[in-house]
């Protein structure tokens, strides 16, 4: 960790390293890259604001690295849910800013925990016709094994604890850390 970030006394325990993350990061940019290279056009990304924000950055720069053009599109949804808990009920507070019709799309997702929000966006974005839809996701907790979500592409499989930094955040704070982690159980508390 850096001397002197403001968020190193909050975090009970680091569970992936920047280091990981950026090895992994590569390893799938590698993999996605020869996946794709016959693919026509180039990729089509996007991503659900705010939490895949990082993933997406350092994804895309990862794929022109191995070859591979890609275009960014951002999407935010809110899913109504109870707490930390997600219902699959979304709403669109941002669409696709073009036609994805005959493109090949990749979901860049942050975590993959109920899978419910995935799923729904999966068959939003089917329905506008793309010629192929594919997810890449950093991290996958154990319950995303409930809903059955093709995601071809997963980074790590962690516990199934609230984690946040890269991008995921508890009460809109957090997403800078450069690793993710775990909260000191006090941090809750206090808030
Ligand atoms: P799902 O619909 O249950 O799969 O939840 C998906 C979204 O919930 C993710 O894209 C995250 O934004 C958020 N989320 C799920 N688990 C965590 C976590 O451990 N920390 C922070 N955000 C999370």
């Amino acid at each position: 960790m850096a001397e002197g970030s403001w968020y190193d006394a909050d975090i009970e325990r680091v569970i992936i390293s920047e280091e990981q993350i950026r090895d992994k990061t590569e390893e799938l940019a590698k993999q996605v890259s020869a996946d794709h290279a016959d693919t026509d056009g180039g990729l089509l990304l996007v991503c659900v604001l705010k939490g895949a924000v990082m993933f997406m950055a350092d994804f895309a720069r990862a794929l022109g690295r191995h070859g591979s053009s890609s275009e960014l599109e951002f999407m935010a949804v809110s899913s109504y849910g109870s707490g930390t808990a997600s219902s699959g009920v979304v709403r669109i507070l941002k669409d696709l800013d073009r036609d994805i019709a005959g493109r090949h799309v990749v979901i860049v997702e942050d975590i993959v925990d109920s899978g419910l929000t995935l799923s729904w966006l999966m068959k939003y974005l089917q329905s506008r016709s793309p010629a192929s839809l594919e997810v890449v996701a950093l991290l996958r907790k154990p319950d995303a094994i409930k809903v059955s979500v093709p995601v071809r592409y997963v980074g790590f499989d962690i516990p199934n604890e609230f984690v946040v930094g890269y991008g995921l955040d508890f009460s809109e704070r957090y997403r800078e850390l450069p690793y993710v982690g775990v909260l000191k159980p006090e941090v809750y508390a206090r808030s």
